[in-house]
């Protein structure tokens, strides 16, 4: 086994890997290195491989019990349960129900399984299948491969830098029509306030904001019980049990079966209506496949629009909450980021060059992203028998990768639960390949992640050059809430004002 240290300053480039972000963010490293086995003083990583003959060491998870096999801990308490398995192995067997799966807890092997070995782990199985009701073929959901590939290449234009200042605009506009109401004293219900936004931002980009605000407001009711319907189908083991008729399962059917309907809606008034629109939509039905020509099936639309929507609204709802979180319970962190704001902005709104000027703002959502990554848990399927790091996996297993455990993890993050922005402020070490992946990695990495970063600084940076959010007085902080996402739970701040009116533009 070879070891080797990794400093800031020498960081390995590798072509293949995915490119800086806009914002300058960094993304998961690039070193070809294998699990952290320590960490020297100062800001060095010590690395030990798998290359060479090392065998990844396997784990089996002990704590099981008859019929649901090991997912009872999982489902009661699933961070805990993934911190334990960390501690068993870089791979760690365990049974959901009569399902074999494996944490791949190595954070190389998991870049291996979602990147150079993704030909062998594709989407599937049965979390895959249990939210296809919803996605169905678009890009998040679909197991067919090359369908996945060309939808990628025509929806990548979605996301271009050049869309990026009509989003942010969106964006500006949204947040400043949601707080223009808030009063000196105002007590916010910062989860809620944080769903609405993301909502409404996408409303906006995704269906220039009139026509869709009201088909997102009915998709986004409904969303929360058919993602329970989802994650009860591809957590409990028992498939008998969604099929009886019981009042959760029946809502789940009538609701899923809204979302589509109000969806197929939205797509006809847009294609109806004589108006010309800029917007995701109107992108979506007009972009044209290179090779071919041709346009996407109504279908493909319909399931696109409903995958955008899902993706994108309760992940960025969340890391909001979060950062607000933070920031309330921070207030030195919370003055200096106000402070930066300050230099750079004045009282001028964000604009989309801004953000790359605004390298502390940007360290607290990557730091957020870190500590609280609302995805926590990604899967893939093992269709024929595989080798990863030197172990078999068997034919029909699951492979789980999670953000959560990787970032929490010592080794990886020292002191990882502190919430600690010089991780990412200019000059601080980039993390080992695989450590850091709130946004995932490979192929099916998030396609929104820069927009969600955009949004995320530019709503935070008009919060925080206009209000001081702070926890109510001998208020507590609700317990975070671990479900299909992971987040804050519905919680309350104060709002004060740190200067009267809107941003200038
Ligand atoms: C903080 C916010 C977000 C987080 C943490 C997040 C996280 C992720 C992760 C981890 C994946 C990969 C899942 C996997 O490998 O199985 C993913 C995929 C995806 N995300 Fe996001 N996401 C966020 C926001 C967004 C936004 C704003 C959009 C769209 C506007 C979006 C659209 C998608 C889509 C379409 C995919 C599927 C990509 C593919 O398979 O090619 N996400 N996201």
């Amino acid at each position: 086994m070879t070891t080797s240290v990794t400093c800031g300053k020498d960081r390995e480039s590798d072509p293949s890997g995915p490119p800086q972000t806009q914002y300058g963010w960094p993304h998961q490293g690039n070193r070809n290195r294998s699990h952290v086995a320590g960490r020297p003083s100062g800001s060095c990583f010590v690395r030990s491989s798998h290359r060479g003959n090392h065998v990844a060491k396997l784990g089996v998870s002990p704590w099981r019990l008859p019929l649901v096999g090991n997912a009872w801990h999982l489902l009661v308490h699933p961070l805990t349960f993934l911190r334990q398995q960390r501690e068993l192995g870089d791979i760690v067997e365990f049974r959901h129900g009569n399902r074999r799966v494996y944490f791949v807890n190595d954070p190389v092997l998991a870049h291996e399984v979602l990147t150079g070995q993704r030909a062998n782990f594709p989407k599937g199985g049965p979390v895959i299948n249990a939210a296809r009701a919803l996605g169905r073929n678009g890009l998040s959901t679909t197991t067919d491969e090359s369908l996945h590939h060309r939808q990628r290449r025509l929806m990548q234009p979605l996301f271009h830098h050049s869309r990026f200042p009509a989003y942010i605009a969106a964006m500006r506009e949204t947040v400043e029509e949601i707080t223009s109401s808030w009063r000196e004293g105002e007590k916010v219900r910062i989860d809620s306030v944080a769903y609405q936004i993301s909502s409404a931002v996408l409303s906006r980009c995704l269906f220039s904001g009139k026509l869709g605000s009201n088909a997102t407001r009915d998709f986004m009711t409904l969303y929360p019980s058919v993602v329970g319907g989802i994650g009860r189908r591809a957590t409990l083991p028992m498939p008998w049990l969604h099929r009886l008729p019981t009042a959760a399962n029946r809502r789940y059917t009538r609701d899923l079966a809204t979302i589509h309907r109000v969806t197929d809606q939205l797509i006809a008034d847009h294609a109806a209506g004589d108006e010309t629109y800029d917007d995701i939509l109107s992108a979506l039905l007009e972009a044209r496949d290179d090779d071919t020509g041709k346009t996407m099936s109504e279908s493909q639309v319909h399931d696109e629009v409903v995958t955008l929507i899902s993706a994108a609204s309760e992940t960025t709802a969340q890391t909001l909450s979060w950062a607000l979180r933070v920031l309330a319970k921070d207030t030195e962190l919370d003055r200096r980021v106000a402070a930066e704001l300050q230099g750079v902005l004045a009282n001028r709104a964000p604009r989309h060059q801004d953000l790359q000027e605004l390298p502390l703002l940007s360290a607290v959502v990557s730091e957020t992203l870190r500590l609280y990554p609302p995805l926590w848990l990604v899967s893939r399927y093992v269709p024929n028998e595989t080798e990863l790091g030197g172990v078999l996996l068997r034919a029909g297993s699951e492979v789980y990768i999670s953000a959560f455990a990787n970032h929490h993890d010592a080794e990886l993050f020292p002191s990882p639960e502190v919430f600690d922005v010089t991780r990412w402020l200019p000059g601080a070490p980039t993390p080992g390949r695989g450590a850091y992946i709130p946004f995932g990695m490979g192929t099916r990495k998030c396609i929104g992640n820069e927009f969600a970063l955009a949004e995320l600084m530019t709503t935070l940076a008009i919060f925080l050059q206009r209000w001081r959010l702070s926890p109510q007085h001998g208020g507590r902080l609700s317990k975070p809430k671990v479900a299909f996402t992971y987040g804050t739970g519905p919680f309350t701040l104060v709002a004060s004002q740190r200067r009267s009116g809107p941003p200038e533009h």
